[in-house]
């Protein structure tokens, strides 16, 4: 019988090259939308989910998949007037990068009776916090402290799962375009450098395979040296870290304060 996977976020630019793949792969897709649609190219079959709570994550259960890829994921696509985030897009993005992933896993945790194989797509935007994109960074760190710090924790309670992290970098397409927004006109042209340079969603989503038949639990597509410094650099001196993005704020960003010149 082919084996069943569960990819959340299937309309998007990741989902859809996994689901692909997975296809071409002979398994049976159940793609995962808060739309509605009789079918997507992409998946076996479409599943309407909103991904909102443990009745969401019981409903998805109930497919009994081998293998899931919590995948769906929101940015902020509408700041406010100064650049500062939307009460409302703040919980709905924590709730799908962070909330609803980590319920998720505890729900599975209560209830495979089979092998199940549960890999959460983070970010490699996660191991500083950034002016830029803030809410998706907290919710994105917060997503990989669960899974790496219940993995342990689920998978001696239930042997059946097995939960892991992928962290991928820029993928070419319209979510690596989102954090732009925050940005003048010089930082635009830095991150669309990065943006056009970035690997296509086909070529990651190979990548991705490779971890899930591999025994890793973490892994990320190509790290830049200047993420992996931040890190450092924040971790050792989390007070001249701030400054510095008070710096950068005031030297990148498109915003001013009312009052200066
Ligand atoms: N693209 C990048 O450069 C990049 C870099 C690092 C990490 N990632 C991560 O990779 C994953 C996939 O990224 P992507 O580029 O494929 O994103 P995408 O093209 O924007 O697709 C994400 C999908 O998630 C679903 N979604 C969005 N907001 C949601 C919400 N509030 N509740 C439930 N579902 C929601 C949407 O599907 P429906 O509207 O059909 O429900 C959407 O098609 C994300 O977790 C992202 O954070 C991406």
């Amino acid at each position: 019988m082919a084996k069943k996977v569960i990819i959340t976020g299937i309309t998007g630019t990741l989902g859809s090259a996994l689901g692909k793949l997975y296809l071409q792969r002979g398994w049976t897709v159940f793609g995962v939308t808060r739309q509605t649609m009789a079918q997507h190219a992409a998946c076996s079959q479409v599943v309407t989910n909103l991904q909102d709570g443990t009745d969401d994550a019981a409903a998805l259960l109930e497919l009994q998949p081998d293998l899931v890829y919590l995948n769906a994921g929101a940015i902020e696509k509408e700041i406010g007037e100064m650049g500062e985030p939307l009460p409302e897009l703040t919980q709905s993005i924590t709730t799908i990068n962070y909330t609803f992933p980590a319920v998720f896993a505890l729900a599975a945790s209560k209830t495979a009776r089979k092998p199940m194989d549960i890999i959460a797509i983070g970010s490699i935007a996660d191991g500083s916090p950034s002016a830029f994109g803030p809410v998706y960074h907290a919710s994105k760190v917060a997503l990989h402290y669960f899974i790496q710090g219940t993995s342990p924790i689920l998978g001696t309670a239930n042997p059946n799962i097995k939960l892991r992290l992928y962290r991928p970098g820029a993928i070419h397409g319209p979510l690596s375009w989102a954090p732009v927004n925050r940005l003048n006109d010089k930082g635009r042209t830095v991150r669309a450098k990065r943006c056009n340079n970035a690997p296509p969603a086909e070529k990651v989503a190979l990548h991705i395979e490779k971890f899930q038949k591999s025994r890793k639990w973490v892994t990320n597509y190509d790290e830049p040296i200047s993420f992996k410094l931040l890190k450092f650099f924040y971790a050792l001196a989390p007070n001249q870290y701030c400054r510095m993005q008070h710096w950068a704020w005031r030297r990148a960003s498109r915003f001013r304060r009312p009052d200066a010149a």
